[in-house]
């Protein structure tokens, strides 16, 4: 092993250990060391860093120390939740972006203006006024519930705690981002990988004398909740908190249409490295308020803005080897193991090379030299290979056709296009150990039982002991045979049990989800669960016949197609899969699916549209009746309530069908009324 090999080794082994500690301090407010050996530790690993400073750049220290993260803040519920942005790419993607909001409000031929802004890569924060007094401030937390830093943002010079103005309205939200200019990030680096962490690290001190040493600072871009509303546009917006006191960023601008976007991106990129902060893109938000509000959001981000980023940080490296990865749907992934290079400040050794038709097209070849690329969280990904490197007595890559399990695999043919797929896929599901462990990772993962203490390594660990096999194992892990394992002491297996014995009480839409039907995906998981309700009427589809009376009521469903509908099908013809989940099932405790019972114009009501609206697009028309409580259906049934026909090109035979059922049927203007359009 290498000198430096052994260094990171000790050094990885070291943030590890004081990362298990940090929890326990901070977290679990149970610390199984000493405040003197606490840290002694921390030194240890500033001082390795110190000494070779290729350790800073695997990223690993993340504000773990001299900023130790802490959850002692008080959890506080945002007014809205903090949503994530989109992201762009290219100019192709933005206009993909503008022919939505078009497609969406159904506004042909005119441009909608867009407020241009920098976005700023540091912490986002609320700050909530009532009657002109800061009396709330936030960090976002999971974007639902954020933490109280109030006492924290107070510190920071620029912001507000008192506006004195007649027109002031008695509820504003303010939402910003933090950050640390970088020649000041420069002059206090420290224990920082770079001023993002720094910022973040600062604003969740626990104590304020420790934020207000960091010169902080920051700009408002985002209107979160306001009563009443006094705003029709962003730039009014960003120029009334202008006049209140709030710092805005200089470069915002509005632009009208696709050329205005790519001159202001162009010349925002070129100006970037002269910048006193670091921004990785631009945000483009519908300047319109009213038009934001008719687009609203999907389940993560608004339909009115979106990121367009910078491209991505580029390095060139050596393919050392080409390996496979299965995932939990038996997909075969090409893995490109690279020699260690750094792009964009983090240590890269793995590249995807998505598959088997991707390596044929760039023609990628073990010993290349390769340029790889790294765009935010996205897996790095091999751009192109330079040709002009390659040796002569280099051969093409073979792609294996069997999987890690030895099994052959098969490439699929496309239900809808008939075109056989790009995947390679093993399809022995829990039979293939490769895929089952797979499965199992997903399975304890956040959005399905969401077992803390049980990561994708523990999950590796207690497979190869033989603890954990099939999802039922969960529940009946042997916590004798953990006791003595490194790594594991007293505390984190009561803290296991705990977080296993919780993750039993499960919904029925989680637990849809979890299982890991191919094309189900937490979408899918609501809405088959809001179709069968309990797990009892979901256990009917173990039942061939059943079954098949089921899948035809599926159709029904808006949202759920014949892919789906052929994947669940798939899912339960194979007896492995049902015993497992019987196996399952008998462990928790499933609860009954409640719906979001939507107050509004349509709760509790079905409702189906046919043809075009002159006012608004289908996908408007849907979003309208989900926000009002009701829900849209793909086809005539005798439970639909309404059965909305659009003046252009109405479906006759449907219109029919609605008469023969008797169903109450509303024209396009009926259907503008009862929205009072
Ligand atoms: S608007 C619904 N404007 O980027 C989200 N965000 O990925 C609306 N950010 O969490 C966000 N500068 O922390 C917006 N000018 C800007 C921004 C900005 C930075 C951050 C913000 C947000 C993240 C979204």
């Amino acid at each position: 092993m290498s000198k430096k090999s052994e260094i990171t080794n000790v050094y990885k082994k070291k943030i590890s250990k004081l990362k298990k500690h940090n929890k326990l301090y901070f977290d679990n407010d149970n610390p199984e060391i000493s405040d003197a050996e606490f840290d002694h530790l921390k030194k240890e690993i500033l001082d390795l860093e110190k000494k070779n400073i290729f350790l800073r750049k695997l990223n690993l220290n993340n504000n773990l120390v001299g900023a130790a993260p802490s959850n002692k803040f008080k959890k506080i519920k945002h007014i809205k939740p903090m949503l994530s942005l989109s992201n762009a790419f290219s100019s192709n993607d933005i206009k993909d972006f503008m022919s939505k909001i078009n497609n969406f409000l159904n506004i042909k031929d005119k441009n909608i203006e867009l407020s241009s802004e920098p976005k700023i890569d540091g912490i986002s924060a609320s700050l909530i006024y009532e009657n002109g007094i800061l009396v709330k401030g936030l960090s976002r937390g999971d974007g639902v519930t954020g933490e109280d830093i109030l006492n924290n943002l107070k510190t920071i010079k620029g912001i507000p705690n008192k506006i004195i103005d007649d027109d002031m309205p008695p509820l504003l939200e303010i939402r910003g981002e933090i950050f640390i200019g970088k020649k000041d990030f420069n002059s206090i680096k420290g224990n920082f990988a770079n001023p993002r962490n720094a910022a973040g690290g600062s604003l969740r001190q626990k104590n304020s004398e420790e934020t207000a040493k960091i010169p902080l600072q920051y700009f408002a871009y985002g209107l979160g909740a306001i009563e009443p509303m006094v705003f029709k546009t962003q730039s009014e917006f960003l120029d009334q908190i202008k006049k209140w006191g709030f710092k805005i960023n200089p470069l915002v601008k509005i632009v009208k249409d696709l050329n205005e976007i790519q001159d202001q991106y162009s010349y925002i990129d070129s100006i970037r490295s002269s910048l006193d902060y670091d921004i990785d893109g631009l945000v483009f938000k519908v300047n319109d308020l009213k038009l934001q509000s008719r687009l609203g959001n999907t389940s993560n981000s608004p339909r009115w803005a979106i990121a367009y980023k910078f491209s991505a940080e580029k390095a060139f490296s050596k393919i050392n080897d080409i390996i496979i990865q299965v995932g939990r749907t038996g997909a075969i992934t090409p893995v490109a193991k690279v020699e260690p290079v750094t792009v964009g400040g983090v240590v890269v050794s793995n590249a995807t090379l998505h598959n088997e038709d991707e390596i044929k097209r760039k023609d990628i070849r073990i010993n290349d030299i390769i340029q790889i690329q790294r765009a935010g969280d996205v897996i790095p990904q091999v751009v192109s290979v330079d040709f002009s490197k390659r040796k002569k007595d280099s051969k093409k890559f073979i792609f294996p056709e069997k999987c890690l399990c030895g099994a052959i695999t098969e490439k699929e043919i496309n239900k809808s296009t008939k075109k056989e797929d790009s995947v390679r896929r093993c399809l022995r599901g829990y039979e293939c150990d490769f895929i089952a462990k797979e499965k199992l990772k997903h399975i304890v993962s956040k959005d399905a039982f969401n077992i803390d203490g049980l990561g994708k390594k523990v999950i590796d660990q207690f497979w190869s002991l033989n603890l954990i096999k099939r999802p039922s194992d969960i529940f009946n892990i042997d916590y004798k045979k953990i006791n003595n394992l490194e790594g594991w002491g007293k505390l984190s297996i009561n803290n296991l049990r705990k977080a296993v014995e919780k993750s039993k009480n499960i919904e029925l839409d989680r637990f849809i989800y979890s299982i890991g039907i191919r094309h189900i995906g937490q979408e899918n998981g609501k809405i088959l669960a809001s179709f069968f309700k309990t797990i009892n009427k979901f256990s009917d589809l173990f039942n061939k016949k059943k079954r098949k009376k089921i899948l035809e009521n599926l159709v029904n469903l808006d949202g759920i197609g014949e892919i789906q509908i052929y994947s669940i099908d798939n899912f339960f013809n194979n007896e492995n899969n049902i015993s497992i989940l019987e196996k399952l099932i008998e462990k928790l405790n499933i609860k009954k699916f409640k719906a979001q019972n939507k107050k509004g114009k349509f709760s509790n009501k079905t409702i189906m549209f046919t043809g075009g609206f002159e006012k608004m697009s289908r996908s408007e028309a849907k979003s309208l009746v989900e926000s009002n409580g009701g829900k849209v259906l793909g086809t005539v049934t005798k439970k639909l309530n309404y059965f909305v026909i659009g003046n252009s090109k109405p479906t006759k035979k449907k219109i029919e069908k609605a008469k023969e059922l008797n169903i109450k049927i509303l024209k396009e203007n009926d259907w503008y009324k009862i929205l009072d359009l």
